[in-house]
């Protein structure tokens, strides 16, 4: 050993010292065992003082070894001291981190909200319950004679033709997903006894590619009312007030002459939006007109004793205008924080 350490009462101390400094710093079990062998272990200063007794006049011995028998036994004490310490403090802390709290709020799932379209449409089927109509359903997988026939589309109506329909295999089978939602107009006539007050939200198909504008299975609230002595003063009182339900009392509407094979005469809906995000502004809101009398023919009505109106309106498109969703992609994708945005409406 180089320089081994002069035996004193100082030297002794410092070395205790030393000792329990680390001893008392050691923040855990295996840093305690290291300060054990470094300040108690056999290279240590202690140790070595001790081993250096030997040396010493024999009239000091007993002094000397009392004083160093002194010291080791103190670190010892110390070092058995911390362990009982550290001992309770790591058992407490594997107790803690084991424990469950039985009476705690369990980790949830995230909360899912409504779909927007879904709250949409029931909101304007509630305006028309209020009314007294009644909401009515239709099937998504429809017989062509509803979706067209009866509804007054030419064999060789270009809304049939391949680009638009979704045509069910074997074409014979004559079934397609439906393409709007008037085909529950004709369901609706001939389940019910008249007058008939009916609207009928639902989902439809039409073979789009999926864009900001445009997806192929997107939604349409129909109407249609038939009674005695109904005129288009009726559709534009029933427009005007579903307007106003859904745009506030500044919403007007209009009626631009236009043609749909199921009504005569037809009209496209403007809406008239005052609260609209980039100013009020009127926007396309839908179809309507008349039921045609080859319609109510169909579906077996007298057209010289019944007649009424009809109505269908895309609802992608309502949200679209309403709430200014600008990407139709936003409202197909699933994304709960879409819904999220439009409130917790239940
Ligand atoms: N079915 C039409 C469409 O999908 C919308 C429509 C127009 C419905 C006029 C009607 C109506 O009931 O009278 O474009």
């Amino acid at each position: 050993m180089p320089d081994t350490p002069q035996i004193s009462e100082s030297a002794v101390e410092s070395a205790v010292e030393a000792a329990l400094a680390a001893i008392a710093a050691a923040p855990d079990t295996a840093a305690l065992k290291a300060a054990r062998s470094a300040h108690a272990g056999e290279a240590s200063t202690l140790a070595q003082l001790n081993a250096t007794l030997r040396d010493v006049p024999n009239d000091q011995k007993a002094a000397l070894g009392k004083l160093v028998g002194q010291a080791r036994g103190r670190v010892q004490q110390a070092v058995a001291a911390r362990e009982g310490e550290l001992a309770v403090a790591e058992e407490q802390a594997r107790l803690d981190a084991e424990t469950i709290d039985v009476t705690g709020i369990p980790a949830r799932r995230a909360q899912g909200a409504r779909h927007p379209l879904t709250t949409m449409m029931e909101q304007m089927s509630d305006i028309f319950l209020a009314m007294g109509w009644e909401v009515a359903e239709g099937p998504e997988l429809e017989n062509e004679w509803f979706n067209f026939d009866a509804l007054n589309f030419d064999p060789d109506h270009p809304a049939r033709a391949m680009q638009d329909t979704f045509f069910i295999d074997p074409v014979e089978r004559h079934l397609v997903l439906r393409t709007h939602t008037s085909p529950v107009q004709i369901r609706s006539l001939l389940e019910r006894e008249l007058p008939v007050y009916v609207v009928a939200p639902g989902r439809v198909f039409r073979t789009d590619e999926l864009d900001a504008t445009h997806t192929p299975v997107f939604h349409q609230m129909e109407g249609i009312a038939i009674d005695k002595g109904l005129t288009m003063a009726h559709l534009r009182g029933t427009l005007e007030h579903i307007a106003r339900s859904m745009f506030g009392e500044g919403a007007r509407i209009r009626l631009r002459p236009s043609y749909f094979p199921f009504t005569e005469p037809s009209a496209e809906l403007d809406v008239w939006h005052p609260t609209f995000t980039g100013g009020a502004r009127w926007i396309e809101w839908g179809g309507c007109g008349m039921v045609n009398p080859n319609v109510l023919r169909a579906a077996g009505i007298d057209p010289d004793v019944y007649q009424g109106f009809a109505f269908g309106m895309g609802i992608e498109r309502t949200l679209m205008f309403r709430n200014g969703v600008s990407d139709m992609r936003d409202m197909v994708e699933g994304d709960v924080r879409f819904s999220q945005q439009f409130g917790m409406v239940v």
